[in-house]
């Protein structure tokens, strides 16, 4: 696609910074959506929109002359989202979705169905767990040496955000991608144990895991006024499922569609040691 617009919602977050970055270093035009205009700290030249996925009367406004869209579905309920896809699909010409495991009722399967069967160029991104969880250690590695939690022999692979921007920007703007769901993961697979003793590695300190029960890290968690009560469960029975399924298998799709290989967590940590201090 070329001389696009594209509309990036969530551009305020992890992933959305990177992708309107990674895109206007390309040359598109970008807009990004935002639900607070006002306080969003977007480089000066990108245009913002105020939106709400939410609030379905806030979005016409920002697809009206759209080529292509990035999606995440940052909500806990999934049941406006045939009604969002519907308002895409009548504006854009491709979608780039990125899955998500934290909707209870919007499972990976009914996400892919609804993506490809939306009437547009449609591609889905089916993310590992984000390295950028690990920043909810954060507050104990400033406070001390040893990471308290639960399922420490979990295993996992860890992915940048700026790798998932990288897969999106080249799905919103290059041909080949139509109809693919791609699962993305980082280079490596690491027990959360292992990826306290990697960040202590980069921080230069001897950080070590110390197991909680999950009843003990339940209670961590909903303590944490930081940490979205309504999510404490959901990942607790995500890290209980992962752990009685098989282990992760990564694969090489970060490379194939992006030519480099993903980054490493020692890669991550390297570009967020501020957000340890
Ligand atoms: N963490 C993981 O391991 C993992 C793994 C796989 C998939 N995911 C999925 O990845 C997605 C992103 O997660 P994240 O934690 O990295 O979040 P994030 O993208 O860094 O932050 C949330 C973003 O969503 C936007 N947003 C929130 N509510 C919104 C609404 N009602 N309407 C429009 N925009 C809204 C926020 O924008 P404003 O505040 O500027 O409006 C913000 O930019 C989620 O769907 C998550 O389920 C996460």
């Amino acid at each position: 696609m070329t001389n696009t617009k594209i509309l990036v919602f969530a551009a305020t977050g992890n992933i959305g910074r990177h992708l309107v970055t990674f895109l206007r270093e390309t040359g598109h035009a970008v807009r990004a959506v935002t639900r607070g205009p006002g306080t969003a700290s977007l480089p000066a030249d990108v245009e913002i929109v105020p939106g709400d996925l939410a609030d379905l009367s806030t979005l016409d406004a920002c697809l009206a002359g759209i080529d292509a869209v990035f999606l995440l579905w940052p909500l806990r309920a999934g049941e406006r989202f045939p009604a969002v896809l519907d308002l895409i699909a009548a504006r854009a010409r491709r979608i780039v979705f990125l899955g998500t495991g934290g909707v209870p009722d919007l499972p990976f399967e009914e996400q892919d169905r609804l993506v490809h069967d939306c009437g547009i160029e449609s591609t889905v991104l089916r993310p590992s767990t984000f390295a950028v969880n690990t920043l909810w250690w954060a507050d104990q590695i400033r406070a001390g040496d040893v990471v308290r939690g639960a399922y420490g022999a979990l295993p996992m692979s860890l992915i940048h955000e700026a790798d998932m921007a990288a897969v999106a920007a080249r799905a919103l703007t290059g041909p080949g991608h139509d109809g693919a769901t791609y699962t993305l993961t980082g280079p490596e697979v690491l027990t959360q144990a292992e990826q306290v003793r990697v960040i202590g590695e980069v921080l230069g300190r001897p950080l070590r895991w110390a197991e909680l029960s999950r009843d003990q890290a339940r209670q961590r968690l909903l303590a944490d006024e930081t940490f979205p009560d309504s999510f404490v469960d959901v990942l607790l029975d995500g890290y209980a499922a992962m752990l009685a399924g098989p282990p992760p298998v990564l694969t090489s799709t970060v490379e194939e569609v992006t030519g480099v290989p993903p980054r490493s967590l020692r890669q991550w940590v390297a570009d967020h040691l501020d957000d340890f201090r």
